[in-house]
């Protein structure tokens, strides 16, 4: 079967991340195209890639009936309407963290995917990250007894594009941003359970002059079954992304460090080219990653969702993954912003972002 062709909306930094991480598994897709709305960056991203088309305009490239599936590299606020765009063109669409900013988007992407027949694949690649696969195959073996406790955890020093910041286009801040990745993890972890309740603590600790959103987020997760997830993250982390896991059974458990526990403990008094993601120096002591894509399952990730498309694979990241993560976000923020636990389901409607519901802990309390 011939590769399932992809164009690339976006073309920074996670546009790069989904053309390298095709490029590492090339077997099942390539990148045929890429549409990025600033002059000239479509055509450099085209070029630094070897990509052979290249738009401003992403409804353009939509017209182009060669290209199979859309991925969506953009600011949150404009996942949905490319979704839905790239749904009525009939592409299928790979859709990056997180799903969208309000529920009533996420219900409107599944539902225009399933109109027209295209598949919606939840970019979570933390269900592909080769160390984590590994914890989940020793889990589902039993090694640990019962799982009763999943920890992730993600923290960074801050995002490097200023709409992150702009909680009018993010949705929200380090929670909104990092947490969906861990809120997806645990739920993926303790295989698919619904979600009982969930109980947040948020704050900006650093970072007020410069966001309305949080920058420090403790999220509690209680599943059906009792167990617990625990999600931390930060954007006050300095010295380089840190992404880890710890899983608690009644038989054992285990951790793993994504990042640090992959990398070469590093000392330079001159410095080096790279080291690992928003690590500000490599002088000194460092840890410098190596597959850094790999560790993180980019390239394992999009081979998965091209196999879909070719029926080879069931997806296990959707839109409806997607939409569990969008629930628990919202009633995380209405938790922080109550101050209590918050009992899902939780569906409020008319919520334009999750974090107004932190904010203004009156529309919280309608809400319940
Ligand atoms: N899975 C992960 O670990 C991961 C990592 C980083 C980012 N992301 C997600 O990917 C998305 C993009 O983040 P990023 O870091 O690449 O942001 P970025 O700021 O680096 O890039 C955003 C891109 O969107 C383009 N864009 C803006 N408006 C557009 C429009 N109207 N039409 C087409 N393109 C438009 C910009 O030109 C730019 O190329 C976000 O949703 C983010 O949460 C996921």
């Amino acid at each position: 079967m011939a590769k399932v062709t992809i164009g690339i909306v976006g073309s920074r930094f996670q546009a790069d991340c989904i053309a390298a991480s095709v490029k590492a598994m090339p077997e099942e897709a390539e990148v045929t195209a890429v549409a990025s709305p600033t002059t000239g960056n479509a055509e450099a991203f085209a070029r630094r890639h070897g990509i052979p088309k290249f738009f401003c305009d992403y409804r353009e490239m939509l017209r182009d009936p060669t290209i199979e599936m859309i991925s969506i590299t953009v600011p949150n606020r404009l996942h949905a309407q490319v979704t839905i765009d790239a749904a009525r063109a009939g592409k299928h669409v790979v859709c990056e963290k997180p799903l969208c900013v309000t529920l009533e988007e996420a219900d409107a992407m599944i539902d225009a995917c399933s109109k027209a027949g295209v598949l919606l694949l939840y970019a979570e690649e933390l269900f592909f990250a080769p160390k984590y696969v590994k914890a989940k195959q020793m889990a589902d073996e039993g090694a640990f007894g019962r799982v009763h406790l999943v920890k992730h955890s993600e923290k960074h020093s801050g995002p490097h594009s200023s709409w992150f910041w702009d909680v009018e286009q993010s949705g929200g801040g380090a929670l909104m941003d990092l947490g969906c990745h861990g809120i997806a993890f645990c739920w993926w972890f303790l295989g698919k359970q619904k979600v009982k309740s969930v109980y947040a603590q948020l704050s900006t600790q650093v970072n007020s002059g410069r966001t309305q959103g949080d920058d420090e987020a403790i999220t509690i997760i209680e599943f059906e079954n009792g167990a617990i997830g625990v999600v931390e993250n930060s954007w006050n982390r300095l010295g380089g992304m840190d992404d880890s896991i710890e899983v608690f059974g009644d038989k054992g458990q285990t951790y793993a460090d994504m990042l640090m526990g992959n990398a070469l403990p590093t000392y330079s008094e001159v410095g080096f080219g790279y080291a690992v993601e928003k690590a500000a120096t490599t002088t000194g002591w460092t840890y410098p990653v190596y597959e850094e894509h790999w560790n993180y399952g980019f390239p394992q990730e999009m081979r998965h969702f091209a196999r879909c498309v070719r029926g080879k694979e069931e997806p296990i990241s959707d839109g409806e993954t997607g939409r569990v993560v969008q629930e628990v976000l919202f009633a995380a923020y209405a938790s922080a912003g109550l101050g209590r636990k918050i009992m899902l389901p939780f569906r409020p409607k008319g919520i334009a972002k999750p974090i107004d519901l932190w904010k203004m802990p009156e529309l919280a309390q309608a809400a319940i």
